[in-house]
């Protein structure tokens, strides 16, 4: 018999370490970016559905899936897959899962160094009276750099791993407990500035005012995949959460908040760069360099740009840190439960792998631009690519389907409180909704 698993210390800190890990650049550059290239509220409105409708049920499927586990991903699916009398090559899930994982920090450690960097180039004033050249130029040098974007990586990835070394309650907890209301503060600041620069309603409209002919099979497709992403289901992330859970916790209840939360925070975000892009007459369809090009412009010209600046860099970087620390908790787990090197040498070894990896990537923005051989793709493009349109849908459509069909159903229903109509609702979005939208993402992905 061994001892028993670890518990968070409480619901409000589970929440906040899964809101933390939900809540990150998915949220602050990706949101905002995707919202303005697919044309706005069109985007808003698909993605909405696809939280309510897909993101809810896979988020509650894979805690379920950890809490009943009490292990990391690969032992939870073992011991699933056995006690439910199926086939033990379920253990995949588990595996590809905790991989993903690893592999979506190597990249998002990359981004993670970008935000550390230009908090300080914020905190240094170094936007200020520059113009959109001289912001370019700051852009370009530090993807020119593989010596400042490997410290930059290398800082966020230690921090990272101090951070988790520490184990579940020293580390993730306390961390979050710290992060969490410091994120809240920041991102409260930055709206009240927002709805001060006179385009706030402009950014409304923008963001909320659905014109449904815009909606097509783009938007449907990249507002799911991002709900996948934001909230941090397909990488194990949230099986190893939901592995610290205890019995009592409703997990319907507590997914309805994290969900609440993360969107939350993604329209905020919009809800605060949209304003600052239409006041400085920048472009809202910028992709990616958004918040590291059109951002910085409008800070360089705007009265307290530098403190507003400052602020911005630091919210992104915490958010990151948060999610980042999620993201190394499945293969730490791992390590530490199936070898004897104790939690801070299983978290030193994952993380000088990822680290490894994230060195690679980071170079394709310089020295190593060549694309690889048969994916035609740098090597950050591609880790990103096979993470968020493939890997992730793969997983997520693997959970819900051994949730919804291969676990026993009435003790799934009960674990929920469910009965009535309220099950037969639930049964058909775990059975038949979530996993037919999870497929078209895939087969778009295989597709496209
Ligand atoms: N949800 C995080 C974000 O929005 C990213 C993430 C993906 C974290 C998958 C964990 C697992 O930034």
């Amino acid at each position: 018999m061994t001892s028993q698993h670890q518990q968070w210390g409480s619901r409000l800190t589970f929440i906040l370490a899964a809101t933390g890990s939900a809540v990150g650049l998915g949220n602050i550059w990706k949101f905002p970016y995707m919202v303005g290239e697919s044309g706005g509220a069109a985007f808003v409105f698909v993605y909405l559905i696809c939280i309510a409708l897909i993101g809810l049920p896979m988020l509650v499927a894979e805690w379920l899936l950890g809490r009943r586990g009490q292990k990391n991903p690969v032992d939870t699916m073992r011991i699933l897959a056995r006690g439910n009398d199926r086939s033990p090559a379920w253990i995949v899930v588990g595996i590809s899962a905790v991989l993903v994982g690893a592999v979506i920090l190597s990249f998002y450690s990359v981004i993670g160094g970008w935000s550390l960097y230009y908090t300080l180039q914020a905190g240094a004033g170094r936007f200020a009276g520059v113009d959109v050249a001289g912001i370019e130029l700051i852009f370009d040098t530090l993807l020119a750099s593989p010596s400042t974007l490997t410290v930059a990586h290398t800082v966020f990835m230690v921090t990272s791993v101090a951070i988790v070394a520490r184990g579940l309650k020293k580390g993730i907890e306390t961390a979050v407990r710290v992060l969490m209301p410091a994120l809240a503060i920041l991102i409260l600041i930055l709206l009240s500035f927002a709805m001060t620069t006179g385009h706030f309603g402009e950014a409304l409209r923008y963001m909320f005012a659905v014109d449904l002919g815009q909606i097509d099979g783009n938007t449907v497709l990249a507002a799911m995949g991002q709900a996948f992403f934001t909230l941090s289901v397909g990488a194990g992330v949230m099986i190893a959460y939901g592995s610290y859970l205890g019995p009592k916790i409703n997990l319907l209840a507590t997914a309805r908040i994290v969900i609440l939360l993360d969107t939350v925070f993604a329209l905020v975000a919009g809800m605060l760069i949209f304003p600052i892009v239409f006041a400085n007459g920048l472009e809202a369809s910028e992709g990616p360099g958004l918040i590291f090009i059109t951002l910085p412009v409008a800070f360089a010209q705007m009265t307290g740009g530098t403190a507003i600046g400052l602020l911005f860099f630091l919210l992104l970087s915490f958010a990151a840190l948060t999610s980042a620390i999620s993201l190394l908790e499945p293969a730490v787990e791992f390590l530490d439960e199936r070898t004897r090197l104790g939690r801070a040498w299983a978290t030193i070894v994952v993380g000088s792998l990822i680290w490894s990896l994230g060195n690679a990537a980071l170079l394709s923005f310089n020295v190593w631009s060549d694309p690889l051989p048969i994916v035609g793709l740098g090597v950050f493009d591609f880790l990103d690519v096979l993470t968020s349109q493939y890997m992730l849908p793969l997983n997520g459509l693997l959970v819900v389907i051994f949730v919804g069909w291969m676990l026993d159903r009435h003790g799934a229903l009960k674990e929920l409180g469910l009965s009535g109509r309220a099950a037969r609702v639930w049964g058909i979005l775990m059975r038949v909704i979530a996993p037919l939208g999870v497929t078209a993402v895939f087969v778009a992905g295989l597709v496209g």
